[in-house]
């Protein structure tokens, strides 16, 4: 449940019947907030208000524990569009890292779809299946945690509609990439740095995938009362740049 205070300032508990919460403001009985509406507004001990939301995913995935850096709601948005996971798609992902990106594309494949999602390290393989758990209550039949190199897909008789990288060095998969993917199939790549934007969109080129752009997403936040409307001081300045490729058929 997301718990907002009257500044704003948001807070994401597993409810628990009998547990309470102990917010800077006062202790918060879990028990008052289990089977009630949402939207509905409880008060601490010390007398503070929470207004109580289910979280949206975007509320989730920062207030999620982390291990590796996850994509921000803001570019999980633009992968989904851009990348075209539709309903029903079967997608490669690596690597999962701490899971946003994996939950978003099993909530846009849906449970017609398929969600095969490679992680190396095991610590970040068991945190990912962790907070997968949390969203979902269970890990969805259509999502594959698979931990280990993505190097290995795909297995045998596998192919995939799009290939999800936010891993540092995707050019050197996509020998595997095109293994993988459907002709028509789209590779996306999330990169932090325009060096391995450039080391990608050459090798993409060279290993003739067409239609290949790559774009940011700036999400600027405004401040917005009676008195005042402008942009808010601060916003996340940088996080990954997108990058977008289609596979073509191989013909003569
Ligand atoms: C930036 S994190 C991914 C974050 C993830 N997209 C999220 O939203 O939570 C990159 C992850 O790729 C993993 N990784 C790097 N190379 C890999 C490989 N060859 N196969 C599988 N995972 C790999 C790293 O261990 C790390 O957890």
């Amino acid at each position: 449940m997301l718990l907002i205070d009257a500044r704003g300032r948001r807070y994401l508990l597993r409810l628990r019947p009998g547990e309470t919460w102990h917010s800077h403001g006062g202790a918060v009985p879990h028990d008052l907030i289990v089977g009630s509406e949402e939207g509905t507004r409880v008060h601490s001990t010390g007398g503070m208000a929470f207004t109580c939301f289910r979280p949206r995913l975007a509320d989730f995935v920062l207030k999620m524990p982390r291990g590796a850096q996850v994509v921000y709601p803001k570019d999980l948005g633009a992968i989904m569009m851009e990348a075209d996971v539709f309903p029903g798609a079967r997608v490669l992902e690596a690597g999962t890292g701490s899971g946003a990106l994996t939950i978003a594309l099993c909530r846009a494949v849906g449970p017609e779809g398929r969600v095969v999602s490679y992680e190396i390290r095991p610590e970040f393989h068991a945190k990912a299946v962790r907070n997968v758990e949390a969203f979902f209550g269970k890990v969805p039949e259509w999502l594959k945690l698979r931990e280990g190199d993505v190097g290995d897909a795909p297995e045998a008789g596998e192919t995939f509609h799009r290939v999800v990288l936010d891993l540092p060095e995707p050019w050197a998969l996509l020998d595997r990439v095109v293994r993988a993917l459907e002709p028509g199939g789209i590779v996306c790549t999330y990169l932090p740095t325009v060096v391995q934007v450039q080391t990608t969109v050459l090798a993409l080129q060279a290993h003739g995938f067409e239609h290949v752009g790559t774009f940011e997403i700036l999400q600027r936040p405004w401040h917005v009362t009676e008195r005042s409307v402008r942009p808010d001081h601060r916003m996340v300045g940088h996080t990954g740049f997108i990058t977008v490729a289609r596979r073509v058929a191989v013909s003569d």
